[in-house]
């Protein structure tokens, strides 16, 4: 079956994270951002696709910084009360019923049930016809331990990241699954040996 193009993200899952900010009057704001992308490894940059109208878009241009939150299924009820218009001077965490988590590096506060969290201030935007794609720079990351593995790597199992397909009658929420295989970098490499090891040391 053909589809139209724009419908990209119905064979594409994309997480469903929930951007808080704070605006210059101190109003805090949260809005569900599916359209979201970390930029290469091993750079700490992660990137928003947002539309003009946004409050979200507004307050970072004040600011100059955000907080990505990653939710797992328990957020699937808070992404309706977020996603809807509500007038820049409505404290969406209340409206949503969510606690601000005090922020550590910015004074955007994060939100408290997340599994993880990035704090991040604004590197640069790029301007696109009826879009601007914002570039953060990551300055905290934190995951809560009881989602780590005993490796330290995220417990898809416990975290059950929240994400979502878009199709002709809306978003279809989902997760993903653990398919119980892993590779190394370096395995994409000719001398088997990942030239960005150091990194995570
Ligand atoms: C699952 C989901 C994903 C969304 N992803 C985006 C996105 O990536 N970029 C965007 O501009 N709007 C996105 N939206 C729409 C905004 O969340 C919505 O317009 C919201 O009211 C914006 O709030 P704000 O004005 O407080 O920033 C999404 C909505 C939903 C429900």
């Amino acid at each position: 079956m053909i589809f139209k193009p724009f419908m990209r993200e119905g064979f594409m899952p994309l997480p469903v994270a929930f951007i808080s900010t704070r605006s210059r009057e101190g109003i805090n704001n949260i809005a569900p951002y599916s359209c979201i992308m970390p930029v290469l490894r091993p750079l700490d940059l992660i990137c928003l696709a947002s539309a003009e109208k946004r409050d979200t878009l507004a307050n970072i241009r004040e600011t100059r910084e955000f907080v990505v939150n990653l939710a797992g299924k328990s957020f699937m009820e808070k992404v309706i009360p977020t996603a809807r218009f509500s007038p820049p001077e409505q404290d969406e965490f209340a409206l949503a019923d969510l606690t601000p988590r005090p922020s550590e590096t910015i004074t955007s506060p994060g939100i408290e049930g997340a599994y993880a969290w990035m704090e991040c201030t604004l590197s640069g935007f790029h301007k696109g016809e009826g879009y601007t794609l914002i570039m953060g720079q990551v300055t905290r990351l934190e995951v809560d331990d009881i989602y780590l593995t005993p490796d330290g790597r995220l417990d898809l199992e416990k975290a059950r990241p929240l994400m979502m397909t878009g199709g002709k009658k809306g978003m279809h929420y989902c997760t993903a699954a653990d398919l119980d295989k892993s590779d190394s970098f370096g395995a994409m490499f000719p001398d088997g040996k990942d030239p960005l090891a150091g990194v995570y040391e």
